[in-house]
């Protein structure tokens, strides 16, 4: 930093060429002006405030479009709060990354779109266990009871612990409409009609004798069934079960594979 000892005098300027005296002649002004320079340091970190802020207000446009994506079923989201709640994430994430080895082993890599009604996400590269993106469809659900009641059954060199105490756990929402409600005020968009048959819809999933009205009208590709093989109960295991078996199901990637192909011969 300058000092008064050793600011540049007349006769070191004397050779300098005249916009580099300019230059100097300015800061000093600045330097030695509290007022102006506090006006200066404000200019200067506004514009990288600016800089840090302002995508954020076009962030939407980052996530695109694609055709299948729908909030989750009140079922699934129970699910999705068992899986959190029992801290799934710590070995599990869910996102394929654009890597061939990961792609090969998964799936196709993720878009944003599919994490897009997800509070919280469930990203990360902390993969105790596998990836857990597109989970759905790969095992019955009878595989998933009993890697959940016995990991080691299944898969002996397993180290996942046992979630044996779903099955006998029976799945309480004390008001399933207000789980909804909390999720569209972040901008997951439950119509006024999902928010008032939360309940039902929570207990006609899982159970296939009731009556399905119009369920499957707003919950596209929904599953209705018994999830966890004990008709009789609602379980946390039928919650669990049935978001892990909807996971990476939504999108037709055959689609979104073509759609690609054809943004980048557009040149996109
Ligand atoms: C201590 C780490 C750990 C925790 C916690 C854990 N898992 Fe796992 N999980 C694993 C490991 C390791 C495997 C691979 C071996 C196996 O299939 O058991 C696995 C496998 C799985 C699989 C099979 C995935 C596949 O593609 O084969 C599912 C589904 C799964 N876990 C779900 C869960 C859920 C849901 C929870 C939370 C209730 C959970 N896991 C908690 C470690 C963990």
């Amino acid at each position: 930093m300058n000092t008064k000892d050793n600011l540049p005098t007349e006769q070191d300027m004397a050779n300098e060429p005249p916009d580099v005296v300019a230059t100097v002649k300015g800061h000093k002004r600045l330097e030695r002006n509290i007022t102006l320079l506090a006006v200066a340091t404000f200019v200067v970190v506004a514009i990288g405030g600016i800089v840090e802020i302002a995508p954020l207000f076009w962030i939407d446009n980052t996530i695109e479009e694609v055709e299948g994506m729908r909030p989750y079923t009140p079922l699934e989201q129970a699910g999705r709060n068992i899986y959190v709640r029992e801290g799934c994430y710590s070995c599990h994430s869910q996102m394929v990354r654009p890597f061939r080895d990961e792609v090969e082993r998964y799936g196709h890599y993720s878009l944003a779109a599919e994490s897009m009604y997800d509070h919280p996400f469930q990203w990360g590269s902390k993969r105790t266990g596998p990836d857990l993106a597109r989970v759905g469809g790969r095992y019955s659900d009878e595989w998933h009871v009993q890697h959940f009641v016995d990991p080691q059954a299944v898969v002996p060199e397993s180290i996942m612990p046992s979630y044996a105490f779903l099955l006998d756990t029976d799945l309480k929402i004390s008001d399933p409409a207000a789980m909804l409600v909390a999720l569209s005020r972040v901008g997951v968009p439950y119509s006024d009609r999902d928010i008032d048959q939360a309940e039902a819809d929570l207990l006609l999933q899982a159970n296939p004798d009731l009556d399905d009205g119009d369920f499957l009208q707003r919950y596209s590709e929904a599953e209705i069934r018994d999830f966890d093989g004990q008709p009789d109960r609602l379980t946390e295991m039928d919650a669990l079960i049935a978001y892990l078996q909807m996971l990476g199901t939504l999108i037709d990637f055959e689609s979104a594979v073509a759609q690609e192909e054809l943004a980048q011969e557009k040149g996109r």
